[in-house]
């Protein structure tokens, strides 16, 4: 269970294969259906499904999955392949550019390895653990930023009311004091630009273990933290998320659970 390496580079390959499917789906009609309250399914987040689950049952046989769009099964191995397999997917309804795909492997529920792909920009960012995080094979690192007025940090909507309304109480916390706030709706691709250094912070307050399996891991190998509320590293289970540089965590944190605070 060493080669961290040798998954990575199947999780990129897994990845990009499932970017091909969504890069072409994305060209032709769009069969969209409702999984529930602002929840989109498509076609192609199946399709997409099928091609990473296949590659890793050819490859990985003795491993578990655990994939958005199907139901798990019971558990075998220390193992185990957590995948979004579209994600953004109210964006790719719409052909709003920017979704992506995210595949990663957990060992006892701790991500070693994985990658996601922006099929559109052709990005693969990708880490194993301990062997650092790279964007198509060039290392990355988070910023250096300290200063608060001089971010640029995401965030992302959850779906149900109380969370939305803390979302709102959190911008209009951060709002004064940093650089400018951006949404790009996937979360997976979203945390990965902290790792790149696009943004120096991201928030959500609901995510699901898919969302951030892959862009947990690759942030932390950049040298940043993702967390949650109370700082404690954030884990498949945990739900809210924050990354950031690490050098501002506790700042952004301190702003975060203020505008939480104010919806009890
Ligand atoms: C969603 C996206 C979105 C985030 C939602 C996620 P999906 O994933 O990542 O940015 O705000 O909370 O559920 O449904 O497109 O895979
Ligand atoms: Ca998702
Ligand atoms: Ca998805």
């Amino acid at each position: 269970m060493t080669d961290c390496d040798a998954f990575r580079r199947f999780a990129v390959e897994a990845a990009r294969a499932a970017g091909e499917v969504i890069r072409d789906g994305a060209q032709r009609p769009i069969d969209i259906t409702s999984k529930g309250l602002r929840n989109l399914l498509t076609n192609i987040d199946l399709a997409a499904e099928g091609v990473i689950v296949d590659a890793i049952h050819k490859q990985y046989p003795d491993h578990d999955v655990l994939t958005e769009e199907t139901p798990p099964g019971q558990r075998s191995s220390r193992c185990r392949w957590v995948i979004d397999p579209l994600d953004g997917t109210g964006n790719f309804s719409r052909r709003f550019p920017c979704f992506s795909t995210s595949v990663a492997l957990t060992l006892d529920e701790r991500s070693i390895a994985g990658a996601v792909y922006d099929p559109l920009l052709d990005q693969a960012f990708s880490a194993s653990l301990g062997g650092g995080a790279t964007l198509n094979g060039e290392a990355l690192h988070v910023t250096e930023n300290t200063e608060l007025i001089q971010t640029l940090i995401g965030m992302d909507w959850t779906r149900d009311a109380k969370t939305r309304e803390q979302n709102a109480c959190i911008i209009a916390e951060l709002a004064p004091v940093c650089g400018t706030l951006r949404i790009c709706g996937s979360a997976a691709l979203a945390i990965c630009y902290v790792a790149a250094g696009f943004w120096d912070a991201y928030w959500h307050l609901c995510l699901s273990p898919w969302d951030a399996a892959a862009g947990s891991l690759i942030v932390r190998e950049a040298g940043g933290a993702v967390t949650d509320l109370a700082g404690r590293d954030w884990q498949l289970d945990t739900g809210p998320c924050l990354a950031s540089n690490g050098r501002l965590h506790d700042q952004f944190r301190g702003y975060v659970n203020q505008g939480c605070d104010r919806i009890p």
